[in-house]
């Protein structure tokens, strides 16, 4: 069987890396025969977009970065990660973990920066050749909460010091990109604690699974 990707989505804090690593050792630890099991990230899953991730997070250098070479590098990142990465683990029949996917560019370059979403639209569909998350989880949080849960962290990089009415249009964006996708898209309330969101997001994975055919046993 073809694998599955499962993607998640989300402003800076939503919970995104935490909510992923409870996935994998829900996963690992159940009798859901899932094997194998991958995780992976936009930007930075492949060793070129390593050192593409650094290019675009680190904090600024005071070189001015255009919006259309931020487009770009992210589309660079994205090609090379679905030819040499998701592909071929897709084909092994392997379920990825994916933290970010083509909606962040709609939400971050399009809604954030302006970019026009035809434009965008067309980009993501030649850095993907096509491929579309099967199931993509949007944790949903109020742009501060995340913000303020980043920042207590320490250390932000290039996207987190954009400024509040840059994350907000981001926002808008998942939340039309939602209503546009019902079925592929599944909104998570973000603002609870970290197990009651991994409870929520592993049932709503165990009915999928089961529609996709794996076994439970
Ligand atoms: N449900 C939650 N409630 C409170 N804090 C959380 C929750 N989930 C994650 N955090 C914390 O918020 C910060 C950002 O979480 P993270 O998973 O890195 O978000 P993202 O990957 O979406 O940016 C981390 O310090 C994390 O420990
Ligand atoms: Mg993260």
């Amino acid at each position: 069987m073809n694998g599955k990707l499962i993607v998640f989505e989300g402003v800076e804090g939503a919970g995104k890396t935490t909510q992923m690593q409870l996935l994998i050792h829900y996963l690992r630890s159940s009798s859901w025969k899932i094997c194998p099991l991958v995780a992976t990230r936009e930007p930075g899953g492949t060793a070129l977009g390593v050192g593409l991730r650094r290019l675009l997070l680190e904090p600024s250098t005071g070189e001015f970065v255009s919006n259309r070479t931020e487009l770009l590098m992210y589309a660079a990142d994205r090609a090379q990660h679905v030819e040499t990465f998701l592909k071929p683990e897709l084909a092994k029949g392997s379920i990825i973990l994916c933290d970010r996917f083509t909606d962040s560019t709609i939400a971050y370059q399009g809604y954030g920066r302006g970019l026009k979403l035809s434009l965008i639209k067309q980009l993501n569909e030649i850095a993907t050749d096509g491929l579309q998350s099967d199931l993509t989880f949007w944790l949903d949080i109020n742009v501060e909460t995340g913000l303020t849960r980043v920042r207590a962290r320490g250390g932000c990089d290039r996207m987190e010091q954009a400024n509040l009415e840059f994350h907000q249009r981001v926002q808008k964006g998942f939340t039309e990109l939602a209503q546009q996708n019902p079925d592929r898209i599944v909104r998570i309330n973000a603002d609870r604690s970290e197990s009651e969101i991994s409870e929520e997001i592993q049932a709503i994975l165990s009915h999928r699974l089961e529609n996709w055919g794996y076994l439970n046993n």
